[in-house]
């Protein structure tokens, strides 16, 4: 039985691709909106790679800002600045997946306790967990940026070990990023992959999950 749940945040909890309805507004030719998401997304998590290998960490919310105009050069969009300003402030609200509150309702039936953990700052967090509807279900927000590293830094899940004085054996990180789930139990802690994209292949690392489910529910289902 589990008894602290990390939950990663961006693509976890939250829909990175609920940008798309907006892309689809904002881009000249609306078709190209999923693969505007999808590379903005990818290049958004190689810059916090990339800045934590060279030592220049910054706000995840820069990574998403200069990944934005990364990919609008790349697939010539054009995009204006009150564009770009637009789409990240849309950022800053992105919807909940539909099984993260009833999940996070029942594991709170169930007496389980739930912090959030991301690259995002607390700040940034706080407003998108609020903005979805999720906030009050977490106990506390950890943040990389108290260590100024990016996942999968083992330095920041020793910083979530810390910060909930837990026990490694005790804690759990619950994560749609196979990035996190192997830099999790590269660190010690348990690991739960959820696995939103059924076609997605988990990295051959040799370093596996304790489980993998399709969603929440069924990440409910095995721990209560
Ligand atoms: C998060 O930390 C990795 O983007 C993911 O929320």
């Amino acid at each position: 039985m589990a008894t602290l749940l990390a939950f990663d945040v961006y693509g976890t909890l939250i829909d990175t691709h609920g940008i798309v309805t907006e892309l689809e507004q904002q881009l000249a030719a609306p078709e190209q909106a999923a693969e505007f998401s999808r590379r903005w997304r990818d290049k958004q998590l190689e810059y916090s790679f990339r800045r934590g290998l060279m030592g220049t960490y910054v706000d995840f919310a820069r990574c998403t800002r200069e990944a934005l105009e990364y990919t609008d050069r790349a697939l010539q969009t054009r995009l204006s600045e009150a564009d770009k300003d637009h789409l990240m402030s849309r950022y800053a609200q992105l919807p909940a997946f539909a099984d993260a509150e009833p999940a996070l309702a029942r594991l709170a039936e169930a007496g389980i306790s739930c912090v959030a953990f991301s690259n995002g700052s607390q700040e940034a967090v706080t407003r998108l967990l609020a903005g979805a509807g999720l906030r009050d279900r977490f106990e506390e927000i950890v943040s990389v940026d108290e260590v100024k590293r990016f996942k999968p830094d083992p330095s920041v899940y020793f910083h979530l070990r810390q910060s909930l004085e837990a026990e490694p054996a005790d804690t759990w990180l619950v994560s749609s990023n196979a990035f996190d789930v192997i830099g999790a139990r590269h660190a010690g802690l348990h690991a739960a992959w959820v696995r939103r994209s059924p076609e997605a292949p988990f990295d051959p690392w040799g370093i596996e999950p304790d489980f993998t489910v399709p969603g929440l529910d069924a990440l409910v289902d095995r721990l209560t």
